[in-house]
């Protein structure tokens, strides 16, 4: 269900306690919004009319009551996003500290088209606060993007790297579209939501502004609900909320192939220990270099590629010495 009220009292009157899995809100910025536009030098003639902000005055209060509403409706395990510039930063920490919940990451967001300025550094990158609410497990989906075998061009890991608590995401440029002031990109929502909730659970917004967060999230085959103030955008955006089709996003997702470590987690035999130290030996005996045959082993024996270094590692000077000698005096005997 989507509201057109106060998120504050909005929330008091229609959450349930511990009833939402993900909350991701994007709160107004307390720099006057409403006079955005002429920063960001775009078209006003395509921006929903009517977006309310927070006086500065006002935050640091404004921030309490919503974060304290936020805690109390999120399940115990269940995750809150949320997204903030610079100037008012401390007073969501703040609100944050006043609460139970827990500070997993402080992720970066670098994003293009910042506020361009002549006598100081362009800004170009939010906040995004990410907790939990102790009490219960929270969904962490490792593997939302990438297995833990994946690699890069350069030999990186692909999942390591998705999940840095820098993202470089670009806004989405939409000429000609009607939208709202500080529409986030749904490449940074679909993160947040793949990451952190299963089908089916509960996603809030308690500012939905576009209703980007809820698009994306019926999208991917989730529930949505929240807030929004401002009745002009919110009259909008009830009806296009309305052509979004459940799950339509999902096909367009990357498939993630079974992750190939499938002895992780296992508990290590001797046997296997002595396998992998011999078989590094004649892979390296074959001019490999020590990466590449960890590699190879992460493959072949299911195990994490640092398992392997780990094994071979602690056992290099013997490799070395015994068994490359032993391939070495094989070789020439036979
Ligand atoms: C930064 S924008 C959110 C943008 C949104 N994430 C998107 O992608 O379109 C903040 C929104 O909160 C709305 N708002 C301000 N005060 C509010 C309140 N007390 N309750 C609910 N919505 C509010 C504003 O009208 C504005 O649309």
């Amino acid at each position: 269900m989507y509201y057109n009220e106060d998120c504050i009292s909005g929330a008091q009157k229609h959450l349930k306690n511990d009833s939402i899995d993900l909350i991701i809100s994007d709160p107004p910025y307390g720099i006057k919004g409403e006079k955005l536009d002429k920063h960001y030098n775009r078209d006003e003639n395509n921006v929903l009319e009517g977006y309310i902000d927070v006086p500065a005055h006002e935050y640091s209060e404004f921030s309490m009551k919503w974060i304290t509403e936020a805690e109390r409706v999120l399940r115990p395990g269940g995750s809150i996003y949320i997204v903030s510039g610079y100037s008012h930063l401390r007073h969501i920490l703040n609100a944050l500290a006043n609460t139970k919940l827990e500070e997993k990451n402080h992720i970066i967001w670098k994003y293009n088209f910042g506020v361009y300025t002549q006598k100081k550094y362009i800004s170009s990158h939010y906040h995004i606060l990410y907790c939990t609410k102790p009490g219960g497990a929270p969904t962490f989906n490792t593997n939302a993007f990438y297995a833990d075998y994946e690699k890069c061009e350069n030999g990186g890991s692909l999942n390591y790297q998705d999940r840095e608590d820098v993202w470089i995401i670009n806004r989405e440029y939409k000429p000609g579209q009607v939208k709202n002031k500080n529409e986030l990109p749904k490449s940074l929502l679909t993160k947040m939501i793949l990451y952190s909730s299963k089908p089916d659970d509960m996603v809030c917004d308690f500012f939905l502004g576009s209703f980007s967060t809820a698009k994306v999230a019926l999208a991917l085959n989730r529930n949505a609900c929240g807030f929004e103030i401002n009745k002009n955008a919110f009259d909008y955006q009830i009806k296009e909320i309305e052509k979004i089709k459940s799950g339509e996003l999902l096909s367009q997702m990357r498939q993630v192939s079974d992750n190939k470590l499938f002895n992780k987690g296992k508990p290590l035999s001797n046997e296997e220990k002595q396998q992998i130290i011999s078989e590094f030996g004649l892979l390296r005996q074959k001019g490999l270099s020590q990466k590449s045959a960890c590699d190879k082993l992460s493959e072949n024996f299911g195990r994490g590629y640092w398992s392997i270094m780990k094994i071979v590692g602690n056992n290099n000077k013997y490799i070395e010495n015994n068994v490359l000698t032993l391939f070495d005096m094989k070789q020439k005997t036979d």
